[in-house]
């Protein structure tokens, strides 16, 4: 037992990954939010369990599972400043490795009201002003812990996505691409493109969310060994 889990590519590596949505809230009822559902990100901190790494996985509001066995700690949180405090809390505890596939909300509403807010007006606007960076926080004070980024591109995909590798001051950044259909958003399948910081890339297939999990560690793996 001990010998085969001594196999195991990330045996006790500890490794932070975030999934899901972030809710900005507006009142009491009411919220911004996207259409991440989670799996990408469910799907790496199961995959990393199972290659032996010990796994933090800070969710966003997704109906996303784990097993009822799994190791896996799971810390739920809403909006994107919950995020940032628990991704905080974390990053500084021997940490390995950051995955940061959470789709986290740009901007939230300036003030949240107390009250619900009443159709008074025919129309309406809400001052929205921006949330923290997260990864570029993390880059800005890593150590030696190996920081992956996503990136969701509609255009200039590459160019866009290793400015924001640079950016961030990240080893890897994960490319989605939209393109093809069936991909991303709500589909259980995604087509990536993987670029790190000493200038190489990787292409990959639409393939299954589990198996595009598989290789992005696979990636890290290699990554971290050389
Ligand atoms: N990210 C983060 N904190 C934010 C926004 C994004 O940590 N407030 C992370 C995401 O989890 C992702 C990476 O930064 O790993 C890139 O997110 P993306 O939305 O593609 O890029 P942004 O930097 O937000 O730029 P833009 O949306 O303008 O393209
Ligand atoms: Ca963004």
């Amino acid at each position: 037992e001990n010998f085969a889990r001594k196999n195991l590519i990330f045996y006790k590596k500890k490794i932070l990954i975030t999934a899901g949505p972030t809710y900005e809230p507006i009142d009491p009822v009411r919220f911004i939010g996207n259409h991440s559902s989670g799996k990408m990100g469910f799907e790496i901190a199961k995959a990393s369990e199972k290659l032996g790494a010990d796994v933090t996985l800070i969710s966003g509001p997704c109906s996303q599972k784990l097993s009822h066995y799994s190791s896996i700690e799971r810390i739920n949180v809403m909006s994107s400043e919950e995020m940032y405090q628990a991704v905080i809390d974390y990053y500084h505890n021997n940490i390995d490795i950051v995955i940061m596939a959470a789709a986290v909300s740009d901007y939230r509403p300036e003030t949240i009201s107390k009250i619900k807010i009443k159709k008074n007006e025919e129309s309406f606007s809400l001052p929205l002003i921006k949330n923290k960076d997260i990864l570029l926080e993390l880059g800005a004070s890593k150590r030696n812990q190996f920081l992956v980024g996503f990136a969701l591109e509609t255009n200039n995909e590459e160019e866009n996505a290793l400015k924001k590798l640079q950016q961030k001051n990240l080893n890897m950044i994960v490319l989605n691409s939209l393109q093809d259909k069936g991909a991303g958003f709500s589909y259980d399948t995604n087509k990536i493109t993987i670029l790190d910081n000493k200038g190489n890339i990787e292409y990959f297939d639409l393939q299954t969310k589990e198996k595009v999990a598989e290789n992005i560690l696979k990636s890290i793996h290699e990554k971290i060994k050389t």
